[in-house]
């Protein structure tokens, strides 16, 4: 059996939160903002929408395009760093439960902007094992429940939103996903999380920031290993597949920085028509990035059943990823 992308959906906030909104929140400027991060505004989602929340309307239209049934679904992952709750339940049953879902295997996964690609490995491995023939993976972001909108060298970045894909098994080679490479460094832990509320931080410290998930971040010594990290991955999963980079018709990189995603793709040659930009307008959705940036193209009528991506991610652990995917629409077979 092979693991298929057969569908893909998304789902973003209504609410714009612009550069220049964010001119009056914190010292910086539009004109920053954009040259440093190409990034003009985000999506934020209202007060009392969850991550599961959008996570759930991402799905459902992941699973309408794919032509499944509900019953089908025999297993959900959903990738976040932005949870509804902080260690239980998962984001991925309650999103389950959201969508009718009953006695589904589901959990979460934790690994930052490279959430969604380690998602599709674990959807591989659970297809290509027989243990699974339909898995619903989701990658979903509230990351403004973590942003700390008084930091200006995190506040600009990032964005809510959600996206889903449904994999499933197929006995076509020609479908199935390619290769996927993931791997990850905790060396590098303090570059980029939430040092408080969780079993390694003060609990003597009981002040508003020592109990908040806010993110810190060195962003620039995160963003050259993120350059370095990235160009060597996308570099690697090709030449050991023997595919020239001519052969990719989409580049669907993680949405972080429009200058990062430049170097990646310079690095292999890319045309500006391969390679696939959201960040303008999403900002950064971490584990959503990805999804959300598949689903644009579809949207668009961009992605054809056949056309090959290559996924890339980096984030947060430190972790990375990228993987090389055809989509296969619902031309799967099960
Ligand atoms: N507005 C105006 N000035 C700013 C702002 C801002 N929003 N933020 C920082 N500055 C200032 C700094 O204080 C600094 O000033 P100084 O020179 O007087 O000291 C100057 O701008 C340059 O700061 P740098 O941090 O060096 O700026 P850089 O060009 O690196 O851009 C950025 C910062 C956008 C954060 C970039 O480093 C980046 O994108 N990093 C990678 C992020 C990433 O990929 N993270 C991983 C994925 S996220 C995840 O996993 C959840």
């Amino acid at each position: 059996m092979y693991a298929a992308l057969c569908s893909i959906g998304a789902y973003v906030p209504s609410k714009i939160l612009t550069n220049a909104d964010l001119e009056v929140m914190v010292d910086t400027t539009d004109e920053w903002i954009f040259k440093r991060t190409g990034i003009k505004e985000r999506h934020i989602a209202a007060s009392d929408e969850t991550t599961s929340d959008m996570g759930m309307k991402a799905a459902e239209i992941a699973m309408q395009r794919s032509g499944l049934e509900k019953s089908q679904i025999d297993l959900i992952i959903c990738a976040t760093i932005s949870p509804d709750y902080f260690c239980m339940p998962s984001t991925a049953t309650i999103i389950a439960t959201k969508l009718g879902l009953e006695k589904v295997t589901a959990f979460d996964i934790s690994a930052a902007c490279t959430g969604f690609v380690y998602a599709l490995s674990i959807a591989k491995a659970f297809i290509e094992s027989g243990m699974k023939k339909n898995v619903l993976i989701i990658g979903a972001e509230k990351l403004s429940a973590i942003t700390d909108y008084t930091d200006r060298g995190t506040c600009i970045l990032f964005g809510d939103g959600a996206g889903a894909a449904i994999i499933s098994a197929s006995d076509d080679k020609t479908k199935g996903i390619i290769d996927i490479h993931t791997g990850s460094d905790g060396s590098f832990a303090d570059l980029l999380m939430t040092p408080n509320g969780g079993s390694g931080s003060a609990h003597d410290e009981l002040d508003r920031e020592a109990a908040s998930c806010f993110m810190k971040m060195k962003g620039n010594e995160t963003f050259k290993v993120a350059v370095r990290t990235l160009t060597n991955d996308v570099i690697e999963i090709l030449k050991e597949n023997n595919l020239p980079s001519s052969d990719i018709k989409h580049f669907v990189p993680h949405q972080a920085n429009y200058r990062i995603i430049k170097a990646v793709g310079d690095a292999l040659n890319l045309n500006d028509e391969q390679v696939v930009l959201t960040v303008e307008k999403y900002g950064n959705t971490s584990g959503a990035s990805i999804p959300m940036a598949i689903n644009d193209i579809y949207e668009s009528g961009r992605l054809q059943e056949g056309d090959l991506m290559l996924l890339d991610a980096f984030g947060g652990g430190l972790t990375w990823g990228s993987a090389i995917v055809p989509f296969a629409g619902k031309s799967r077979i099960i």
